[in-house]
């Protein structure tokens, strides 16, 4: 989803069907208020949670929310579905059709799943070049030896998307069991990867994203809203 930034003169003309000129009077007469200030600029920039008044009436009124759910296996990483419940579904906020996901998880996967209603915030979790790590959790199916760490680190070519995987760092917690950590998500990555050592993926899980770990007391489904120095430190180098 992209940020919603818009110019002041154009959002007061589309919400009040009026000529863009016929908005220069309104702001000279100090009639319209931006978050808490008469604004008074033509090219005054607003985003999706400017609070905008005009008049005293409201015009936009929207709080960010910033989501983080532990995601059970067995449901959709989408807004909507024909045949399965979606992650949308098991949330009961009364703005949870306004949400978007910030980095999908596969049908069967489960863990830290973020939602939110800021473009500028999931953006900013999802560009590459800002290299948010996303650790995961994985039972597989044969042992996993050594020789794994190396190839995950040098990377994997995918001839479908033509593309080396980034440097992913492997670690062995036992021998069906170990931990990776990637700084990109291609299509099915993980699955893919240990695929290359014919190696099945049994369960997968989302441990932490960046700074920010799976709270413990989430129970498979639940969700809760994160505090605001989650939301500010998830991307903290
Ligand atoms: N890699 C996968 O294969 N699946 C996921 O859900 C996440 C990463």
């Amino acid at each position: 989803m992209q940020s919603k930034r818009a110019r002041l003169d154009r959002f007061i003309s589309e919400q009040m069907g009026i000529n863009r000129r016929d908005v220069r009077p309104l702001l000279a007469q100090k009639r319209i208020v931006v978050d808490g200030s008469p604004a008074t600029d033509i090219n005054h920039v607003i985003d999706e949670f400017s609070h905008v008044t005009l008049d005293d009436q409201v015009l936009q009124d929207n709080t960010p929310s910033y989501v983080m759910m532990n995601k059970p296996p067995g449901v959709v990483s989408a807004t909507k579905d024909e045949q399965h419940r979606t992650v949308i579904d098991l949330l009961e906020r009364p703005d949870r059709h306004h949400l978007h996901i910030v980095g999908r998880l596969d049908f069967n996967s489960s863990g830290l799943l973020l939602l939110t209603n800021d473009g500028r915030w999931s953006r900013q979790l999802t560009t590459p070049e800002n290299n948010i790590t996303k650790l995961y959790r994985v039972t597989l199916k044969k042992p996993v030896t050594e020789a794994y760490i190396q190839e995950f680190f040098e990377g994997m070519y995918f001839p479908f998307e033509d593309i080396t995987t980034r440097p992913a760092k492997l670690h062995i917690v036992s021998d069906h069991v170990a931990e990776v950590s990637l700084m990109e998500g291609r299509y099915h990555q993980i699955k893919r990867m240990f695929g290359r050592f014919d190696n099945e993926v049994l369960t997968l899980h989302r441990i932490a994203i960046g700074n920010l770990s799976l709270d413990p007391s989430l129970s498979p489904g639940q969700s809760r809203a994160l505090t605001g120095s989650e939301v500010i430190n998830i991307s903290r180098v």
